[in-house]
């Protein structure tokens, strides 16, 4: 482990080259013109694996996104250890906002400044390269891994699912690896085992068939715009409660185990509305801010527009009006029975005067994974190691639709250990990585594959 570690060490200032390198190639999934970026990444990504030592590398297509590949596997009787990870970010805009371009990697202080730097090129290219200083350094690896790095996790995974089906027996593994979330806080590591699901639809309100002139014509029509605010407006009551009748039956309560143990972790609402620049909190009532943010559902309004939104005043009652409206979930609610409460809701509380369609963008199921697996305490003793502090047990708000699929398509158990850090800007201008997490990681992700066979073996025994 000396020679690995120093290894580390001593090629810092080269993985901060090679990534900047990956940050630099626009692999923005959503938009139709980055195709090209988001497959020549792909591409990049599939180099890397091989310029570390990686033996089976394959850039493998989807009917979206390609799947990015690579394995070793010369550690036969050793545990397998699937790496996930995503290739793909979310777009820059708006630019306006960034301090340094946001595919030019700039370091600030202790921070590396880049769109997908956080979430997650810079936390699955931890997995690289301690993987490369096992190689370079002992020709070997203490266990077999596999890498599978997607590249459409930010508009949904839609595809892999039937790819993890397909190549099933490629897959197989004995326990899969996520570094796509945060740590508690600044020097506070922390194992994840619990992740909201999400569900994403689409409103679109019709009234008159064709925008009017509103002093011709207000007072005489429903505004889709004031139907959709009202209808928006409905949706959550004084105590902050979703509406939405059933919404909360499937809801597992927080064991009290759980509710202890967040009120121990170090947190403060006044410094979380501080840093937010709000004077208050908002949430459902009855419950702390950590408990509504990793085990609670939300109902949020993310986008809404109809009308007129340009310069200056134009006197118009649009004929139409629409917003994105999307839900995270909780276990064990599910996205199918919350879609069709939704939807039904919906219709019924929608004045006569406007039509409504609802449309499902797209969704994934929440997910807890175990405490107390042989995969999770090694992570807990790799943790130690790397950043020289005990990690805590947290869960948290956002989702990663595939940790469900691994477990129900290939049996197999995530550990969900994340470098980023909660205001990383991660989705927003100026994504950041702060680099002692990124060593950090790379160091925790040595100890782990060294620590990972007698971890495994004393559970057998
Ligand atoms: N890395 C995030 C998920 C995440 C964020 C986990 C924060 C834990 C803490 C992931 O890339 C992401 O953004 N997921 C989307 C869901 C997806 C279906 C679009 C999300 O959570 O909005
Ligand atoms: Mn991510
Ligand atoms: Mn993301």
């Amino acid at each position: 482990m000396n020679d690995v570690l120093s290894h580390i060490q001593s090629n810092s200032e080269r993985y901060l080259r090679e990534l900047g390198d990956l940050l630099a190639i626009p692999s923005v999934s959503t938009n139709p013109e980055n195709a090209a970026d988001v497959r020549r990444c792909a591409e990049w990504v599939a180099a890397q694996l091989r310029a570390i030592g990686l033996e089976d590398v394959r850039v493998m297509p989807t009917p979206g996104h390609p799947v990015v590949y690579g394995a070793w596997l010369g550690a036969p009787g050793k545990p397998t250890l699937l790496i996930y990870g995503h290739y793909d970010v979310q777009p820059p805009e708006p630019l306006d906002l960034w301090t340094s371009p946001p595919f030019q990697a700039t370091v600030r202080g202790d921070n590396l400044y880049a769109r997908g730097a956080s979430d997650d090129k810079g936390q699955f290219f931890i997995h690289l390269k301690s993987v490369e200083a096992f190689l370079k350094t002992t020709g070997t690896l203490p266990i077999n891994v596999k890498f599978l790095i997607e590249g459409e996790e930010e508009i949904g995974s839609d595809h892999l699912e039937d790819f993890i089906r397909a190549e099933a027996d490629l897959l197989k593994a004995d326990l899969v690896m996520i570094s796509d979330s945060s740590m508690f806080a600044r020097d506070v590591p922390s194992i994840c085992y619990g992740l909201r699901g999400l569900t994403y639809m689409q409103l679109d309100l019709v009234g008159p068939n064709h925008d009017l002139h509103s002093g011709s014509f207000g007072g005489s029509v429903l505004n889709p715009i004031q139907a959709l605010a009202e209808i928006i407006a409905q949706l959550h009551d004084r105590n902050g409660r979703v509406t939405i009748p059933g919404f909360y039956d499937d809801v597992r309560p927080l064991t009290r185990k759980e509710r202890e143990a967040y009120k121990k972790l170090p947190w403060s609402d006044r410094s979380y509305a501080r840093d937010l620049g709000v004077r208050a909190l908002y949430g459902e009532k009855g419950f702390t801010t950590l408990e509504r943010l990793w085990a609670r559902p939300t109902l949020e309004c993310n986008g809404i527009w109809g009308g007129f939104t340009g310069e200056g005043a134009k006197t118009v009652l649009p004929s139409a009006a629409s917003a994105k409206i999307s839900m995270r979930l909780v276990p064990d609610q599910t996205t199918r029975k919350i879609n069709k409460l939704f939807t039904r809701h919906l219709k019924k509380i929608t004045p006569p005067g406007v039509t409504m369609t609802v449309r499902s963008l797209h969704g994934g199921e929440p997910a807890i994974t175990p405490i107390d697996s042989p995969g999770v305490r090694a992570a807990i003793s790799a943790l130690e190691k790397g950043f020289g502090k005990k990690p805590l047990y947290q869960r948290d708000g956002g989702s990663i639709p595939i940790v469900v699929q691994f477990k129900k398509i290939l049996k197999i158990d995530t550990v969900l250990l994340g470098f980023g850090l909660p205001d990383e800007n991660a989705h927003a201008p100026d994504e950041f990585l702060n680099l002692s997490n990124f060593y950090g990681g790379i160091r925790t992700s040595a100890h782990f594959m060294d620590e990972l066979p007698s971890f495994m073996q004393k559970s057998r025994a």
